[in-house]
C-alpha cells in the first residue's frame, strides 16, 4: 500500500521583518500563497521498523545539496511524528520540483507531505489542531504547507490563518542556476542591513485588500520583500534578473522569500507564458505556475492502495 501527497511551493506575497527576538528568529507578518509547482512524496510501510529517504528530482533541482539521512526534513517530520503517537517503519519516495534552499519552502513542503503521509499510511488520524502543532515545532514554514491556498503568518511564520483570495494569479518562477542561500545567512545579512528594524513588522492590511480586487495590476503595487535588499546584496545578479523580468512584462519581479528564486507576477497566463518564453531564453529555466492551489493532499485515491 503506497500513499502520495502533494505539498506545494509557498512565496511570500507580503513578507515584513521585525528586529530579532531572543530567540534569535524574527518577528514576521507575512502573506503566503501556495503555487502550482510540487513535490511528491511516497510513503509505504516496512517492516524493519526502519525509516528510510530516497530522492529524485527534476533537471533544474540541485539533489547534492539536499541534506539526506536523519537531517532531511521529511525524515525529522516523520521522527517527530513517531515519537509523540506511534506508528511504525516507513519508506520514502521523494520526488523533488521545487528548487533547494530557493526560498520557496521545498523543505518545508516535504515535512508537511511526510507529516499528513505518515499519519495516513499508520492510521494515526491525528486532528489538524495536533498536525499543526507538530509542523509548527519542525519549521516556521510547516504548518502553511499543510493549510496552503493564501495565508497570513505570523509570530516567526508558523501561527497561520487562512485568507480569502478570489483572485487566479500568474506567476513566472526562475529557480537559482547558481545554487540556493542559505536563510539564516539571509536572516542575518538583513539585520546587518536594518540595524534599526521595528519590533513590530507591518501588517499585510493594503495587500490583503488588493488580493480582494482580483486585480494583478493592483496586487503588483503592493507586493513587499523586506529580505530582497539582504538576497539581491548577496546576489547583485538577482538584481537584474527581477528588471529583466520586467522589461519582458512582468507587472513586479520579487525575490521569492529569502531567495535566491525569484517570482513574476503576469497580468494573466497568457502574459506569463510570453515572459517564460523570454527569460527562458536567457535563463536555464523559467517555469510558468499559478495560485493559490491546495497544502499538502493525497494524490492517491484509497480504493487504489
Ligand atoms: O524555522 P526554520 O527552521 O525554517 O528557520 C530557519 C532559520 O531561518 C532559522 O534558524 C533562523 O536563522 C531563520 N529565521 C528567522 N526568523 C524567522 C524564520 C526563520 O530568523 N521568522
Amino acid at each position: 500500500m503506497t500513499i502520495t501527497i502533494r505539498a506545494a511551493a509557498k512565496i511570500n506575497l507580503h513578507l515584513a521583518v521585525g528586529a530579532a527576538r531572543a530567540d534569535g528568529f524574527h518577528p514576521l507578518q507575512t502573506v503566503y500563497q501556495a503555487i502550482s509547482l510540487y513535490d511528491d512524496l511516497d510513503l509505504d510501510h516496512v517492516t524493519t521498523g526502519e525509516v528510510t529517504l530516497t530522492c529524485a528530482g527534476a533537471d533544474h533541482v540541485a539533489l547534492a545539496e539536499l541534506p539526506a539521512g536523519p537531517d532531511n526534513l521529511a525524515v525529522r517530520a516523520v521522527e517527530s511524528i513517531r515519537a509523540a503517537h506511534g506508528g511504525g517503519g516507513t519508506s520514502m519516495r521523494l520526488h523533488k520540483n521545487i528548487p533547494i534552499a530557493g526560498g520557496m519552502a521545498g523543505g518545508s513542503a516535504d515535512a508537511a507531505a511526510a507529516l499528513l503521509g505518515f499519519d495516513r499510511l499508520h492510521g494515526l488520524d491525528l486532528s489538524d489542531e495536533e498536525l499543526l502543532r507538530l509542523a509548527a515545532e519542525l519549521g516556521s514554514d510547516i504548518p502553511f504547507a499543510l493549510i496552503g491556498g493564501t495565508a497570513l503568518g505570523t509570530g516567526r511564520g508558523e501561527i497561520v490563518e487562512p485568507l480569502t483570495d478570489p483572485g487566479a494569479w500568474a506567476w513566472v518562477v526562475v529557480p537559482p542556476a547558481t545554487g540556493g542561500l542559505s536563510t539564516p545567512q539571509v536572516y542575518r545579512h538583513f539585520d546587518r542591513l536594518h540595524p534599526d528594524a521595528p519590533a513590530d513588522p507591518a501588517a499585510p492590511d493594503d495587500l490583503i485588500a488588493a488580493l480582494g480586487t482580483g486585480d494583478p495590476a493592483e496586487l503588483a503595487r503592493h507586493l513587499r520583500n523586506d529580505l530582497q535588499d539582504a538576497a539581491v546584496d548577496l546576489r547583485p545578479e538577482l538584481g537584474v534578473l527581477l528588471r529583466t523580468g520586467e522589461e519582458a512584462g512582468a507587472l513586479r519581479g520579487l525575490v521569492s522569500g529569502s531567495g535566491p528564486s525569484c517570482v513574476f507576477l503576469c497580468a494573466d497566463a497568457d502574459a506569463a507564458r510570453a515572459v517564460a518564453a523570454e527569460l527562458g531564453a536567457r535563463y536555464d529555466l523559467a517555469l510558468v505556475a499559478h495560485g493559490p492551489v491546495a497544502g499538502a493532499h493525497r494524490v492517491t485515491a484509497p480504493q487504489d492502495v
